[in-house]
This record gives C-alpha cells, structure tokens and sequence, in this order.
C-alpha cells in the first residue's frame, strides 16, 4: 500500500513561462482535493534552501489563471548545483513536513529534480520554458503562448517592413534550441529562419534577401534564432552594407517573448499537468515528469528525460523553406 504525502511543496524554476501559474493553481486545488496541504516554495530551488515556504490555500491561487510570470518568483540557483545546497534543502523540507514536491520550470529545473529524486525525495516534473527543448513532452507550458507573442510582433514588424521595402532581421529566443524560430518561420511567413542546429553563412542570409526582391517581394524577413551561428547585430551590419536591393532594420525580440498573459492552450495544459502531477504523487509515482505524448499526459522517467536532446523538427524547418519562395 503505498501512503501519498501528506505537504506538497511547489516551485518554480529557472526562466519563468505563461502559465506556470496555472500549473501551480492546479496543483494546489488538487492537492487540497486529495486532501493533501499545499505550501509554495519562493524562489525556486535557492527558496528550498533557506525554508521559505509559504501555505497556499485555494483562494491563494485565485486571480492567478491568467497571469503571466510565477506568483512564486523563480530563480537559477548556484548553490543547489553543490551538495552542500542540495543536503540544506533537504533539511528544511524535513523541518517543514513537506513531504513531496512539484518543480516546474526547464531542462535545469528537472536535473535539480532528479537530484533530489535520487536523495529519496518523491518529486514530480512539470515542463515549463518557452523554449520547448525538452526531451519527453510534444510541447512545454509557455511555449505556444511565446510563439503568439513572437506572431503579434513579427506581424507588426512585417507591416512596417513591407511599406519601407527593407529587410528586417528579427532575433527570437531559445537558448540552443531552434524550435521558436523554426515555428516562427512558418507561421510568420519569413524568407528565411536560422537555427543553432543549422549552421549558416552570412552569404547565404544575403543571398535570401537578394532573391526575395528579385522576386519583387515588399519586404525580407529573417528570423534567427539567438542560439544560431550568426550574431543578429553583426549579420544585420553585414547584410546592410551590401547592395541587395533592401535596406536593413534589425529587432531583437528578447522578454517580452516571456511574458504576457497565458493562451487557452497554456492555461489547459498547465491545469492538465498540475493534476496529473498530484494523481502520480497520491498514487505513488514519483521521479517522473508529466509529458505530453500525443493528446494524453503521461509520466516520463527524470533520467529519460534528462539524457536525451529533444532536436529541432527538420520536417519543419524543411518546410519553412519551401513555404519561403
Ligand atoms: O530558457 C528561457 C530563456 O528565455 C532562453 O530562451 C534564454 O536564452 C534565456 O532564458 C535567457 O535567460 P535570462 O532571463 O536569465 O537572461
């Protein structure tokens, strides 16, 4: 018989996505469901280290859905990479009486979890970035609203492009994944997308933008993702000296891809995976992330998830390509 927790501790980790909120209202509604307390760890894992913990009860959560951020603060913390961090924090979990914990964020949030699902602590994953590099789920919570906010401005920039007739290099987010940009590739109709995983010359870049106003297009629009091979600022310097035909204008997206109000999409896969987080704990699974696969959540080992590379669908950037001429 296996005995479920009788605390949940929540954090958030890492670079903060729209909805995580949503997750963590989830979370807590379902563990009070199960009749299980719910306490939130401020400040990611550097929270867990000096004890901050704070009760959430459902109306703590109310108000949250559809706010962008993390009402519990996050952060990137160096001194849970030590073991000395890491033996703190189990202390203060202990002191506290938490007994298992949700940790929502990106790749590093997992390893910290896995960490402490190996020290003997019942941990669940969720998948949190805007990057959607992680290895084991179709999609984390945060990305489709960030590729939303990269359409919206994208969209705007193209307005402006097309009127001027110039060429915009436009940088999106990502870290060393290309997945934004691919994605933004298409759904934004750019002349061309640059992606970490695909390694370009500058000659190339100023080729594309030479075709597309032989072709008599209005404007070029060139996405490149920041992880590429090519810095933004320089390529647009480069590309602007030659004589292509368009001038250049450049636009570096940065946070604002990060925040904003979650999309219907984010909120429901948040509220998904912040029950099915509570359901693996009640049940006694545990050393797992919730993955999407398909249309179902399933759970997906830590060490699964955190050994594999989840690479950029070339499928897509493929048809990026194709859908540019
Ligand atoms: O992982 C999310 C992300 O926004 C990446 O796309 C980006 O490389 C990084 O975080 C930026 O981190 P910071 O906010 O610490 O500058």
């Amino acid at each position: 018989m296996t005995s479920k927790p009788t605390k949940i501790g929540i954090l958030t980790s890492g670079g903060d996505a729209p909805g995580m909120n949503a997750a963590i209202r989830a979370v807590v509604r379902a563990a009070l469901s199960n009749d299980i307390e719910a306490v939130g760890v401020i400040n990611g894992f550097e929270g867990l280290i000096n004890g901050e913990f704070r009760n959430l009860g459902a109306r703590d959560v109310g108000g949250i859905l559809q706010r962008g951020g993390t009402i519990l603060l996050t952060s990137r913390s160096k001194r849970f990479m030590e073991p000395s961090g890491q033996r703190e924090a189990l202390r203060k979990m202990n002191e506290a009486g938490v007994d298992a914990l949700v940790t929502i964020g990106g790749e590093g949030t997992l390893k910290g979890a896995q960490v402490l699902s190996e020290q003997g602590v019942k941990v669940i994953g969720i998948p949190g970035s805007i990057d959607n590099d992680i290895w084991g789920t179709n999609i984390s919570i945060g990305t489709d609203t960030a590729m939303n906010t990269i359409m919206e401005a994208v969209d705007k920039l193209r307005d402006t492009a097309s009127s001027h007739q110039r060429a915009f290099l436009i940088e999106t987010m990502g870290r060393n994944s290309g997945y934004l940009a691919v994605m933004a590739g298409i759904v934004c109709g750019a002349e061309m997308t640059l992606v970490p995983e695909v390694p370009v010359q500058v000659e190339e870049v100023a080729t594309a933008v030479e075709d597309a106003y032989r072709r008599g297009k209005t404007h070029a629009i060139i996405i490149n993702a920041e992880g590429s091979n090519i810095d933004t600022a320089e390529l647009a310097r480069s590309i602007d000296n030659r004589d292509l035909g368009f001038k250049t204008r450049m636009t570096i997206l940065g946070h604002i891809q990060r925040g904003g109000s979650p999309t219907a999409y984010d909120r429901l896969l948040a509220s998904r995976m912040g029950i099915k987080a509570v359901e693996a704990l009640v049940e006694g699974t545990h050393g797992v992330m919730t993955g999407l696969k398909g249309h179902g959540i399933e759970f997906i080992p830590f060490k699964d998830v955190i050994s594999n590379k989840r690479q950029v669908n070339m499928e897509y950037y493929n048809m990026a390509k194709v859908l540019a001429r």
